[in-house]
């Protein structure tokens, strides 16, 4: 390997890259400062130096702070063996990028005395931190030109803007390309007409970084070609971005998607101010926030109030005795704004026409639906609101049987039949993968020669899991399709709303595929495509490609705000690309929307969805891809620390994924050999992939079980917060609020347990001892089987012998308790030993890990009651521990055979 090579395997992204080269420089300068070494020690600290400068031109070039000239002029004073002044002003410019300081203090850019001293007293004076971005600018200058336009854009800068940006120049497609990936202060594009291909810079040490653009091959097109190319390429990498053009080419003879590809067309003799003023109102469009702008306004009108909520504007809270503090804690702000008014400036959810519709369109653009509707009560309701809105009773909907509760009963409340899907089990882990491709088209054909497929609805799978599964999203739908064209899909992304913001997960949303492959199947290349492929299918081979003829794309995807981006707790979205929503499902929607939304929705909710919204669009792309950064090396670190891989071990793909579902055979994103595996190769073709941000912790070697190490050594100790365990393992996730201190405050811990751990050893007899392998043997080798779903009972049958439950008849025949009663759980075995058939009256879920493994209708099987005998959990919602299993009389179930049996034979005759 290539030193520059070895540099970079060391390093996840460029961004820490550069960090150690500032930081490395500022260790060799101070020391050349201090002038205090031998000379051999001072040699070596100028030959560092030369090198980290030289490292650090391939990097600046794509960045405007500190920018390629300051970063010369400070070289040049290393060449003047100014070692005091260069020390400097290497430790100013390194504490600006590692505080983010520049970014505050857009103004200090322009001046060269950068010391954190002079810009806090500029702070202090001036008061304002600005919002500060960079404009990429792409064409053909040389460096007189780019001089001139960096000085005429100073010159159009008014005292006192709120928005102020930096420079950033390339000559190429390619370093355009790079500077888009590196770059996250980038807001606005400006291409110059034909720019050339080529990048003279991509040196090894950014090489490893660039692998997903260096794919994109455009060599060998027209150079006129190559701004509009990569006008579309920004649509797809980075969508938030404006992107504008500048041409000489008239109008007549511009192509529609050159027009398409751009906010707006300049022209070559247009006034530079024009295209000035047009950024910075790019920029101020998206920072706008309607909803969150009105209820500010709409808190400081005075305001009598003579309707409900009497702790508007604090009336009944700041006067009272009792209760002023719980006004003291939230401040006034917050009551000011709690009001039960939609009019005045803000609006209804219920029918939005101002504020709250604005806000929601904005959000529909950065999410890259066709519809996106807020919900005040998480995604718990926006599922049921989804799942009515789409399906009737007798309807089948094919689900993953381990997803969220709410779901299931979305089918209750629907009557829509479920047909279960089972997810891969990762049994030394007790935890569920996801659902193997292979499974949901088996189970549709199933149901195709049962006469059934015809009454299949929608396909729902959950994606990403709680654990960090992710489904090949597009080819599942692309073979889904293929085999029933008209097939709706609901992605339940609660735990994916961050995935919109960089392009590796991107690819993996419901909303992003929905869209691709709209446009795909549209194409004439398809259609030759499918025509050639249908031609080349064996007899009894199924198509893998959908009928472009027939195809529909209906895809509604539901994210947890809360729990990925900034939004308060319960603020959620339904998103959704439906071809035939405005005809076929939008006043069903808009029903089942009224159903479940509260007419009182909260405000600072949905305030918090609109801010929520404009963070992504202008930090999203930064956020992410350092959440992603910092999961990355919270798991190289545990991983890589002897001390704590004596205990502990992070979770690998490979550990999660079986091979035959990892097509490149990525097996973990960190190796101790080779560094850095890069993870785009594998999102972009495995069948699941991993997301690294749900970080899963082995901790089965510390002989305590998961429930124990989240509450005694985690939060008690600690204070470290995780919401998910399972028998012998704990999970974390790194998310937009994490910093590095976070992570290190973790690791601190993880070390400070596992000497707690060693010390505790120590102090056993040999008796504790053998208690203690007993216990380690029990949770990492005496792992209770997960038992798959067994099959509805044929009283609940929809068709008897074809997949598919009615969930509903049996949830609302437990509603008379003389149909039911309890079995002890360690009875169930022998009676069933007598023949006796359990069915479940009711939802049974373990917690963890959180999923029905009975619902309303099943039948109970042997490696249930196994499982649940086995787990050591307490918390089981739908069993009495008093009073064990509630399952149907047989007496209501050979009635019910009756009742359920007519209804039978008159579905399977329709
Ligand atoms: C996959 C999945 N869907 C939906 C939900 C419900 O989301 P919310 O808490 O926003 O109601 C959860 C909650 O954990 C979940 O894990």
């Amino acid at each position: 390997m290539s030193k520059s090579k070895a540099k970079s395997a060391t390093f996840y992204n460029i961004g820490q890259l550069r960090l150690d080269c500032w930081n490395k420089l500022k260790v060799a300068t101070s020391e050349l400062a201090r002038g205090t070494q031998a000379k051999a020690d001072i040699k070596k600290c100028l030959a560092t130096s030369e090198q980290l400068f030289k490292d650090l031109k391939e990097v600046e070039h794509y960045f405007a702070f500190p920018g390629l000239t300051r970063l010369e002029n400070v070289e040049n004073m290393l060449k003047r063996a100014e070692f005091m002044a260069l020390a400097n002003k290497v430790s100013d410019i390194t504490r600006q990028l590692v505080s983010d300081g520049y970014r505050g203090n857009p103004e200090k850019l322009d001046e060269d005395d950068l010391s954190i001293e002079k810009v806090e007293a500029h702070e202090q004076v001036d008061g304002v931190k600005k919002n500060y971005f960079e404009v990429l600018f792409v064409g053909d200058e040389s460096k007189e030109e780019e001089a001139s336009l960096r000085a005429r854009l100073k010159d159009l800068r008014v005292a006192n803007e709120q928005f102020e940006y930096g420079v950033v120049v390339q000559h190429s497609f390619q370093d355009a390309l790079i500077a888009l990936l590196f770059n996250y202060n980038i807001q606005a594009v400006v291409v110059k007409y034909a720019p050339s291909y080529s990048s003279e810079n991509i040196t090894p040490i950014i090489e490893p970084y660039i692998q997903n653009a260096l794919k994109l091959d455009y060599s060998s097109h027209e150079e006129t070609d190559l701004g509009p190319i990569l006008g579309s390429l920004i649509k797809t990498l980075r969508p938030e971005l404006d992107t504008y053009y500048i041409t000489d080419t008239s109008l007549g003879n511009l192509k529609d998607s050159t027009i398409k590809n751009f906010k707006r067309i300049f022209y070559n003799t247009e006034d530079l101010q024009e295209l000035h003023l047009t950024i910075v109102r790019g920029i101020s469009e998206r920072y706008q926030t309607p909803f969150f702008s009105a209820l500010k306004e709409y808190s400081q009108k005075p305001t009598g109030v003579f309707h409900a909520m009497p702790i508007s504007r604090g009336n009944s809270v700041f006067k009272s005795r009792w209760i002023n503090d719980f006004g003291e804690f939230y401040g006034r702000n917050m009551f000011l704004a709690e009001t039960s008014a939609t009019t005045g400036g803000l609006d209804s959810l219920l029918q939005p026409t101002g504020p709250l519709k604005k806000a929601q369109e904005m959000a529909r653009d950065t999410y890259g639906s066709k519809q996106t509707f807020f919900v005040t009560n998480g995604t718990s309701t926006a599922n049921k609101i989804v799942m009515q809105a789409l399906v009737k009773p007798g309807d089948v909907v094919m689900i993953d049987r381990d997803c969220h509760k709410s779901h299931h009963y979305g089918l209750v409340l629907s009557g829509a039949y479920p047909v279960y899907l089972d997810s891969y089990p990762i049994e030394e882990y007790s935890m569920y993968g996801a659902v193997p491709l292979e499974q949901i088209k088996r189970k549709m054909l199933q149901l195709e020669s049962a006469g059934r497929l015809s009454k299949v609805k929608m396909l729902l799978l959950t994606n990403c899991t709680f654990d960090g599964l992710v489904y090949n999203v597009e080819r599942v739908m692309e073979e889904v399709l293929a085999i029933k064209p008209d097939m709706i899909f609901l992605w339940d992304e609660a735990w994916f709303a961050f995935a919109g913001f960089t392009y590796n997960y991107k690819q993996r949303t419901g909303m992003f595929t929905a869209n691709r492959l709209a446009t795909k199947y549209k194409s004439s290349a398809y259609k030759k495509q499918y025509t050639k492929h249908i031609g080349s299918l064996k007899v009894g081979e199924l198509p893998k490609m959908p009928d472009p003829d027939k195809v529909r794309i209906r895809v509604y995807s539901t994210q947890s705000t809360h729990k990925t981006l900034s939004s308060f707790r319960q603020g959620s979205m339904i998103h959704i690309w439906d071809e035939d929503f405005k005809r076929k499902s939008e006043s069903t929607f808009l029903e089942a929307y009224m159903t479940h939304t509260s007419t009182s929705p909260n405000y600072q909710m949905l305030a918090s969805l609109d801010v929520g919204r404009r963070q992504v669009q202008f930090e999203g792309y930064e956020l992410v891809e350092k959440s992603v950064e910092l999961a990355m090396v919270l798991r190289a670190k545990v991983n890589g620390n002897p001390k704590l891989s004596k205990y502990f071990d992070v979770l690998t793909v490979e550990d999660f994924i079986p091979s035959q579902y990892r097509q490149t055979g990525l097996k973990e994103y960190f190796d101790k050999k080779n560094g850095w595996n890069r993870m785009e190769e594998a999102w972009e073709l495995d069948e699941f992939v991993l997301d690294p941000t749900k970080i899963t912790l082995n901790i089965g070697r510390t002989g305590v079980d998961g429930d124990t190490f989240k509450n005694k050594y985690l939060m008690d100790k600690f204070n470290i917060q995780i919401n998910k365990t399972s028998r012998n393992t704990v999970l974390f996730m790194t998310n937009i609020g994490t910093t590095r201190g976070s992570v290190t405050y973790l690791t601190n811990a993880l070390l400070k347990i596992a000497d707690a751990l060693d010390e505790d050893l120590l102090a056993l007899n040999d008796r504790e001892k053998e208690i203690r392998e007993k216990r380690i043997h029990s949770l990492t080798k005496e792992v209770p089987p997960l038992p798959d779903f067994s099959y509805f009972h044929h009283s609940f049958q929809a068709v008897p012998g074809v997949p598919g439950g009615d969930l509903r008849a049996a949830y609302f025949l437990a509603y008379n308790e003389d149909n039911y009663e309890y079995i002890a759980l360690n009875e169930c075995l022998p009676a069933m030993e007598k023949n006796r058939t359990l069915v479940a009256s009711t939802f049974v879920i373990p917690y963890p890990p959180g999923f029905p493994v009975l619902v309303p209708g099943q039948v109970v099987s042997k490696e249930i009651i196994r499982f649940l005998l086995a787990l050591d959990v307490s918390e089981i919602h739908g069993y009495r521990h008093d009073l064990g299993l509630r399952v149907f009389k047989e007496s209501i179930l050979d009635r019910q055979k009756t009742v359920s049996a007519m209804g039978a034979t008159s579905r399977a005759k329709k």
